[in-house]
């Protein structure tokens, strides 16, 4: 028998829907709470609201559980790889081996940017922020293939595939670009003879053979990407999810998307943590001045945190082994990894940290990693954009396919209430 609550104001009851979720989670559907009652709820930066049912991302914040499609992100990142877990995102079910040819063959047939493409790279790379060029490349790419962007649904549902694998394949090519372009230097063009990875750090750095590129780096940026192939309803998802349900393309979307997580809060974190911990070394402190001053509230231990994760953020614990065998295969040593385990140390040990549940999260150690790479700090955000793509995708496409309604939540009005215009010489 289904369950259901009621909600009484004042003298009148009413009964409200509960929904389970395949894991158990459970929700109060108020879906017709307002026509019934004339009550909305409150849920300011809807910490408790299911704005959707989705069957891509599952997570348990108080047990540390990722899983994409049902698969733990532990064993993803053990057993599979970025273009693999795309295919997984995108259609539910790990591929073929098949499956897996002819999405590569795709992105690799993807991955010259339509000119157009570039002459917007080239024009804007050098005063906009890299978030800022690739949310644009991403709309002009989308302008270059109109039949992949119509804005008409059933049009659009069925040509998902092109227009992913060609926004999978675009996103290195328009970062690479953008890097290259801000050094006023020519991209080499992808090689078809590296990975997906290692095509990435080709355009990027400009390696001339596989063999030079050392697979520790192209391993620990695959798992990187995997690592943040998605995240269920985090804010840049729900901008992709909102933009769409107004019947946007998936050019469009995720346009958007980029935007919502360019911001320091979300997908910046992992270039704050780097400047803060540049700021701490510059000011001479190994961390511990700096913990305390987050503790008093002055600033804040980026990379820590998370709204959902109140235990250890699954990628972090994934990350944080995969970043000292980096570091240890690149070689890399700096003041500033001193003072990122001195802040890491200290931080899950003192009682302020522990009491709130702040633990590290990915970007805490995906910044560290990114720059031992050699990437410069403001394209880290980008990176995570690339690595996020497929799962903005994958809500696109569920959205696109099941959404019955365009996302429009209410509010509270708390302004002035009616008032006469004044006029001007009356001020
Ligand atoms: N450093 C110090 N104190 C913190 C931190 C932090 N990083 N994060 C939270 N707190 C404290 C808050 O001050 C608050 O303390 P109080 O209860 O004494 O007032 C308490 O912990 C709860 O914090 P909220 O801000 O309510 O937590 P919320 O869930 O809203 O925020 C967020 C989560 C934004 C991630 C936050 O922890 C933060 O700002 N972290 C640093 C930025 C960061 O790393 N962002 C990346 C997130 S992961 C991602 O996007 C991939």
């Amino acid at each position: 028998m289904s369950k259901q609550a009621t909600l009484t104001i004042g003298d009148k009851d009413f009964p409200l829907n509960i929904l389970v979720g395949t894991e158990n989670e459970h929700a109060i559907d108020i879906s017709t709470l307002r026509k019934e009652s004339q009550y909305i709820t409150f849920d300011d930066g809807y910490g408790n609201t299911g704005s959707c049912e989705s069957d891509i991302t599952f997570i348990d914040g108080d047990k540390g559980i990722l899983r994409y499609r049902g698969f733990d992100i532990s064993e993803l990142a053990e057993k599979s790889n970025f273009l693999e877990s795309c295919l997984l995102l995108f259609n539910g079910e790990l591929p073929s081996s098949s499956e897996i040819d002819n999405f590569k063959t795709k992105v690799f047939s993807h991955s010259s940017l339509p000119s157009s493409v570039e002459e917007i790279i080239k024009t804007m790379s050098g005063n906009t922020h890299p978030m800022g060029v690739l949310s644009a490349a991403l709309q002009a790419l989308g302008g270059c293939f109109p039949h992949l962007s119509t804005n008409t649904r059933p049009a659009d549902i069925e040509s998902f595939e092109e227009a992913a694998s060609l926004i999978v394949a675009a996103i290195p090519s328009i970062a690479a670009k953008t890097f290259r372009s801000s050094k006023s230097e020519n991209t080499p063009s992808a090689n078809n003879a590296f990975s997906y990875c290692e095509n990435f750090l080709h355009m990027m750095f400009g390696n001339e053979s596989a063999e030079s590129i050392d697979p520790a780096v192209s391993n620990a940026l695959d798992l990187i990407f995997l690592l943040h192939a998605d995240h269920e309803q985090n804010c840049s998802t729900s901008t992709c999810r909102m933009i769409a349900s107004g019947g946007a393309n998936a050019f469009a979307s995720l346009s958007g998307a980029v935007s919502a997580l360019w911001g320091p809060l979300h997908g910046g974190a992992n270039m704050a943590v780097i400047k803060m911990l540049n700021e701490i070394h510059s000011a001479g402190d190994d961390g511990s001045q700096f913990i305390q001053s987050a503790k008093e509230g002055k600033s804040r231990l980026m990379g820590f945190g998370h709204r959902v994760y109140r235990n250890y953020d699954p990628r972090a614990k994934i990350l944080k082994s995969a970043c000292d065998q980096a570091l240890e295969a690149l070689g890399v040593e700096s003041p500033i990894l001193d003072i990122a385990r001195n802040l890491e140390s200290s931080a899950l040990q003192d009682e302020y940290f522990i009491a709130r549940k702040l633990y590290p999260n990915v970007d805490f150690y995906s910044g560290i990693i990114l720059q031992a790479m050699g990437f410069p700090t403001d394209m880290f955000t980008v990176l995570f954009a690339l690595g996020r793509a497929p799962g903005w995708l994958s809500h696109w496409k569920e959205i696109a396919t099941n959404g019955k309604r365009i996302h429009r939540p209410r509010q509270i009005y708390q302004g002035s209430t009616h008032r006469p215009y004044v006029a001007l010489s009356d001020r």
